[in-house]
């Protein structure tokens, strides 16, 4: 109890300490930075930055060198921390929302929480989102698409939507990278609109497009439409899920693709004992955000993230769609992300 209790104060500081920029400043450092040099650079009082300092070097996360009486992080830790730390500020946002969960863990409290609902959520996605983005792209969406055949059509020009996309960061890096191609990116929540938007005058890629919509009620006009439908971390996260399969189905073409993403957890808790990977942690955020988000309309299935993959496959299956390719069993022992390449 005591280790566990540590580590999550730690965390909140790593999330403070993430958003200040120490985790840049000393990543990018070639040299051990004095407390001075450290708070001169990040513009912030001494005494408050090192206290921050002290309590990562007791966590064996910053090194202190008494000769020198200067910090580093060891070349070892900065890749990872470099990308990592900006998932701690998800602290933030959930502790934002925990009056509004706790109202809807009572019987006679609301059904959910939308993710509009919550304020920072979206610009910390985006900060999350853009910090994993390339290693994303290069370790786990483009060879995924190798693997599925979907990276040859989309550099021949096919026609993609992303449903749920969030701030767009996987719609741009597509776009981006497959220039023949066109996409559109599809969101109910126009915070998260505005900001994939906006992201277009940084861009100015003429081959992306954002539309308002709702996962589970696609436009007709849209029908037989897409050679690839992308569901990233989404499908959970619906009150209706199997609505949102059945639209997917209408909107593709006879020969189109839906690629689903999702996290490799059991459905059953007893299955994800053991500490692999995220998974155990995973339930809080999937408490905080996914869930609430999959209780809000009709039927109010609540998924969540824990929905676990051998339902998940059931429904695909159950909306007769194949599976062509999936990377389970390579992921499965890790509670990695699974990829799923649905056909007709
Ligand atoms: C975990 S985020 C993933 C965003 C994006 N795919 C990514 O990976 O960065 C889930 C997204 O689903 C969106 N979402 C939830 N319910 C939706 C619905 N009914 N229709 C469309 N989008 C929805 C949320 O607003 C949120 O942006």
């Amino acid at each position: 109890m005591t280790r566990l209790f540590s580590d999550g104060l730690v965390m909140m500081a790593m999330a403070l300490g993430h958003r200040l920029g120490f985790y840049k400043l000393l990543c990018e450092a070639t040299d051990p930075m004095t407390l001075q040099a450290i708070s001169d650079q990040l513009g912030l009082k001494e005494r408050y930055a090192k206290e921050w300092l002290s309590c990562m070097v007791a966590a064996e996360i910053v090194y202190f060198d008494r000769d020198s009486e200067a910090y580093y992080i060891p070349e070892a830790f900065k890749t990872e921390l470099k990308v990592r730390t900006a998932f701690a500020p998800v602290l933030m946002q959930l502790s934002d929302r925990c009056d509004a969960v706790e109202k809807c863990f009572k019987k006679d409290g609301p059904y959910g929480v939308s993710y509009n609902d919550a304020p920072g959520y979206f610009n910390w996605l985006e900060e999350y989102r853009n910090s994993i983005r390339d290693r994303a792209m290069e370790e786990e969406i483009l060879p995924r698409f190798r693997e599925q055949g979907l990276a040859a059509k989309l550099e021949s020009g096919i026609c993609m939507l992303d449903v749920g996309c969030g701030t767009g960061t996987f719609t741009y890096a597509l776009a981006k990278h497959f220039p023949k191609s066109t996409f559109i990116g599809m969101e109910y929540s126009e915070k998260a609109l505005v900001i994939a938007r906006a992201k277009n005058e940084q861009m100015q890629l003429d081959n992306v497009t954002f539309e308002y919509g709702d996962a589970q009620a696609l436009p007709e006009k849209w029908t037989g439409h897409f050679d690839l439908v992308l569901l990233y971390d989404v499908l959970h996260d619906l009150p209706n899920p199997h609505k949102c399969l059945d639209q997917v189905y209408q909107v593709l073409k006879p020969d189109g693709v839906l690629s689903l993403v999702e996290q490799a957890v059991a459905g059953d808790p007893m299955d994800n004992r053991g500490g692999v990977g995220m998974t155990t942690g995973f339930y809080t955020p999937s408490m905080f955000v996914c869930l609430p988000s999959s209780m809000m309309g009709e039927p109010h299935v609540g998924y969540g993230a824990f929905w676990g993959i051998e339902n998940i496959e059931k429904a695909i299956l159950d909306h007769h769609f194949k599976i062509s390719h999936s990377n389970r069993q390579e992921v499965e022992a890790t509670k990695g992300r699974v990829f799923y390449c649905c056909t007709k």
